[in-house]
This record gives C-alpha cells, structure tokens and sequence, in this order.
C-alpha cells in the first residue's frame, strides 16, 4: 500500500479531526496541525508512529510556512493537503464589526491560500498530489444573513478551481469540498456572530432576520445529518483512486439544494445576455 503524509489544518475537532481518525485508521501518516496541539494528543498517543502534531493558527502567514518546514524536517513531506481550518460569521452585513469580518477572511481565505503556497512545491517535486479545500454548500449559494461567510467560501471555490487547472501539469489535484450540514461544532461554540444577533437586539432593523437564524443554528446545532467521517472516507477514496474531481458536493441537503437551484432551472434571477439581445426587462 502506498503510504501519503496529510496535511490538515484545525484538526482539533469536527471534520479536520474525524478526517484525521479516518486515514491514520486507514494506515497513512498525517500531520496534525491545531491551535492547540494538546487537543489532538490523544490521536498522537493512538498513532504514534504515523502522526506529527504541531501548533497552526492558519491566520498567522509565517506561522503557516515556519509549520510546513518543521513537517518536512520532520520528514513528514505533505502529498496531501486538507485545508480545512475554518467557521462561520452570521448576521447582517450592515451590523458586522469590521474586526469580525477581518478575521473571516483571514482564517477562512487567506489560510486557504498561505497553506497552498507553502505546500505546493512539495507537492510540485513529487508531482503528485491533492489539495482539498474544505469549502460549503455556501461557497456555491448565498443565504441571507451569511454574507461573510458566503463571500469567503464563494472565494475558496474560485481559487480551487482556478489552481487546479494551473497546478494539473504537476499531477495535482485541487478539489472544492462542499458540504452541507454535518454534526460539527460549526453552528455552535464556533459560531461568530454579529453582536445584534448575539443579544437579539429589539431596535436592530435585522430583528426579524436575526431572530429567525437564532432559532435556526439553535435547531441545527448537534442534529446536522451529516457525519463527519463520511467526509474523509470520500477524500481518502479519491487519494485511493488517485483521482479528484473538481467540486465535490457531499450530504443530501447540499445535493437537494443544487437540484433545486441547478437542475431544476431555479436559479434566483438569472439572464443570460449576448451582444445581439436588448436589455433583459423585468419579469
Ligand atoms: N459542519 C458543517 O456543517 C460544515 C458545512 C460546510 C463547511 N464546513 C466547513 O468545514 C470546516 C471545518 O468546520 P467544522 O464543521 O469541523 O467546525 P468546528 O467543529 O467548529 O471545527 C472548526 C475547526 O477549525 C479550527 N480553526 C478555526 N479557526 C482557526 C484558525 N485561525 N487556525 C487554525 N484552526 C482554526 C478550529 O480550531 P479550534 O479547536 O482551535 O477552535 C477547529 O479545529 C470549516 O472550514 C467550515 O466552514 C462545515
């Protein structure tokens, strides 16, 4: 069996972890990277020959490429890239905090992109490799009161499709990972939130808007249908198969929310104009 070294950011818990159990169970090595390295000390202790934890804050560019050469010295050489590192900032646009939305775009898609370039000319020398960019169904469609979110994830689709044709005469794959809802602790202790959603603010203009995601992530937190496992056996089945496609949609509801915007023509105001057609009117 060929062995590959992962790369993965915030393995501490949710889908970074349970992508973890799945290929160190499966027999590959894996670089464990979290904030905090004592959160993945018992997968450490459980592998301890296949694993290497190390500390990552994705939003730190220096931090991100000091780590990488720590693996590599370690020899640990990264084939395959996990960027997974990531969470939610809810609320309506107008009442997010400016520090709040810097730091969305930091973790969520200047992460993305310190980890893709400091691992690259690895997996360039091997000419083999896979990045997994742990995107959204929200990287696809916008939902209100998710702008940030939307705008970050919307952004890591683009990058992974636009690296992957740039870094596929190197044998490397670049796959955006869109998952739905799964049981993670994204719509809850990760949660950001805008501070009028937060303390439900009567005078808030977005009251309505607010209250109605409050209940939402209440409901949804803990009882998402997706387990998160299933996420690594599907990216372990690609390595496996040394193939990935380029999106990779996972869980019914993400699948039910591209049938009905997609498939089913649905999509919300949408023309098409050519040069030879007048101005679209409205419906
Ligand atoms: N769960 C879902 O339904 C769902 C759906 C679509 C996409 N996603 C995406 O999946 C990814 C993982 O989220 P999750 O669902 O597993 O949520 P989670 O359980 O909250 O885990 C989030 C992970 O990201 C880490 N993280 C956050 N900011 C970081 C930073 N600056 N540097 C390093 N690590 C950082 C967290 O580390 P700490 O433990 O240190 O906080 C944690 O390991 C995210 O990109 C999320 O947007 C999730």
């Amino acid at each position: 069996m060929r062995v590959d070294t992962w790369f993965i950011t915030g393995a501490s818990r949710g889908i970074g972890r349970a992508i973890a159990q799945v290929v160190l169970q499966a027999g590959h090595r894996v670089v464990l990277t979290a904030r905090r390295p004592a959160s993945v000390e018992d997968l450490t202790r459980a592998f301890p020959e296949q694993t290497l934890a190390l500390p990552l804050d994705v939003n730190e560019e220096s931090q991100v490429r000091y780590t990488i050469r720590r693996a590599v010295e370690a020899g640990f050489v990264p084939s395959v890239v996990v960027n997974n590192a990531g969470y939610g900032l809810v609320g309506a646009l107008e009442e997010l905090t400016p520090e709040s939305i810097l730091r969305q775009i930091q973790t969520n898609l200047l992460g993305v992109i310190w980890v893709c370039q400091a691992t690259l000319p690895y997996l360039r020398s091997q000419k083999r490799g896979f990045i997994f960019n742990i995107s959204s169904i929200a990287g696809y469609f916008g939902f209100k009161g998710a702008t940030l979110y939307n705008a970050t994830k919307f952004a890591v689709t683009g990058l992974s499709e636009a690296l992957a044709q740039e870094v596929a005469p190197w044998g490397i794959y670049v796959c955006s990972v869109a998952p739905g809802p799964y049981r993670t602790d994204w719509a809850g202790s990760s949660l950001d939130k805008a501070p009028s959603l937060q303390s439900l603010d009567p005078h808030s203009p977005y009251y309505d808007l607010h209250a109605l995601m409050a209940e939402r992530y209440a409901q949804m937190d803990g009882q998402q249908p997706g387990e998160p496992t299933h996420i690594g056996q599907v990216l372990l089945s690609c390595v496996q198969m040394g193939w990935a496609p380029k999106h990779l949609i996972l869980g019914d509801e993400a699948r039910q929310t591209w049938e009905k915007y997609y498939l089913l023509r649905e999509f919300p105001e949408l023309q098409f104009v050519g040069h030879s057609e007048r101005a679209p009117r409205p419906a």
